[in-house]
């Protein structure tokens, strides 16, 4: 029987720390309602102590949230945590997420520390948040670059003080598939209470492997994935939503499931960056202008002879508009005759390959041959 992988949804916290992409409330409202129609679980919506409009944006989404979680960021300290389960209060159903660094880097430059020192802090936060709620998601910040054993050692800790979800975050992107599965695979096997927590995978995409680090992840024990819509994040971004949740739904083999609407990806995409006003790159996977469009003439054939020659996912399962043939100079006559046809041209193979070479003019003169175009040759060559 497949197993259900949850997805946390980090938009409107991770995604929202890129630099151009800061939403007022109002915006932060519209997205998370949204997001829970898409059917994420849990919606991290904010870092409330970090500004007073933060805080507002957690506490309206809070309110007005019916079936998602709502989870609030905290650092490992008091103040951060209480300003966090204030904002959080309203929900149905809220989530804290408190943490701190492990790494021997983070424990030594940011915190001056040492490794002892920053178990103690990880309790006192857990202990702290689990006063407001059950669910509480602890992250070991930079626990790509972790040594495994005292990462095992951190975890064992935190959910002895209560935590129900442990993030293992790549935060700087290093990781190797194989080696982020080994990690969450070595904490699965070798932290004795690890079957009280959901072990969380949130991978960053510094070395464009943020999306095969997750699924590594799942393979290797966890069960939640951190994600935000368009892959928006810190730096090179986070793991892309659309694209873990399409690679669990090809793979089913896999034996993983989540509770989204694939059907809605291509629509959240557009409005999260027209929201954030931060465009998607053509080639993305799932959600791209291109993900579906088809150009050169050996691909053009084989799709309008059999479509899953060149697609292994109907855009209408995603939402998207239907593939394209797209005309250049790499096109071939089957494209073109498909493109006539469209318009209402019906021409034998014989005229198809007198205009051949008309289009092959137009297309090396422009980088598309377009309706307007076709039209005007096919208009000229008609009289
Ligand atoms: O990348 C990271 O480590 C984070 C934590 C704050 C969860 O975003
Ligand atoms: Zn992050």
């Amino acid at each position: 029987m497949s197993q259900k992988v949850f997805i946390f949804d980090t938009t409107l916290r991770d995604g929202e720390q890129v630099p151009g992409c800061k939403l007022n409330t109002k915006e932060k409202l519209e997205l998370a309602v949204k997001l829970e129609e898409l059917g994420v679980d849990i919606l991290e919506a904010g870092f409330p102590v970090s500004s007073p409009g933060d805080f507002e944006s957690v506490n309206q989404i809070a309110k007005t949230l019916k079936n998602t979680v709502v989870c609030g960021l905290s650092r490992a300290v008091q103040n951060d945590i209480e300003v966090a389960a204030a904002a959080l209060k309203p929900a149905k159903r809220f989530r804290i997420h408190t943490g701190i660094g492990t790494s021997d880097l983070h424990i030594k430059h940011k915190f001056n520390s040492n490794r002892e020192e920053i178990i103690e802090r990880a309790i006192k936060a857990v202990t702290i948040a689990r006063n407001f709620t059950d669910d509480v998601e602890f992250y070991a910040e930079d626990a790509g670059r972790t040594e495994n054993e005292y990462l095992a050692r951190v975890i064992e800790a935190v959910v002895k003080a209560g935590a129900t979800t442990l993030n293992i975050p790549d935060t700087t992107g290093y990781c190797l598939p194989h080696q982020y599965q080994e990690k969450m695979a070595y904490l699965y096997n070798n932290v004795p209470n690890i079957d009280k927590a959901v072990l969380s995978c949130h991978c960053h995409n510094d070395l464009g492997l943020a999306t095969a680090n997750s699924i590594a992840g799942v393979i290797g024990g966890a069960r939640q994935i951190e994600c935000t819509i368009n892959g928006l994040g810190e730096r090179a971004g986070n793991t892309a939503l659309e694209e873990v949740v399409m690679i669990l739904n090809q793979h089913k083999d896999l034996g993983f499931y989540t509770s989204i609407n694939p059907k809605l990806l291509n629509t959240i995409s557009r409005e999260v960056s027209e929201t954030m006003r931060m465009m998607v790159q053509p080639n993305k996977a799932i959600v791209g202008a291109n993900a579906f469009s088809h150009s050169s003439g050996i691909h053009q054939d084989g799709f309008l002879k059999e479509a899953q020659t060149y697609e292994i996912i109907n855009p209408a399962e995603v939402g998207a508009d239907e593939s394209k043939i797209v005309l250049t100079a790499r096109s071939g006559r089957s494209a073109l005759a498909h493109r006539l046809h469209k318009i209402g041209y019906q021409f034998t193979r014989n005229e198809i390959d007198e205009l051949y070479p008309i289009f092959l003019e137009i297309a090396d003169k422009n980088k598309e041959v377009l309706e307007a175009d076709l039209q005007e040759m096919a208009g000229g060559y008609k009289k």
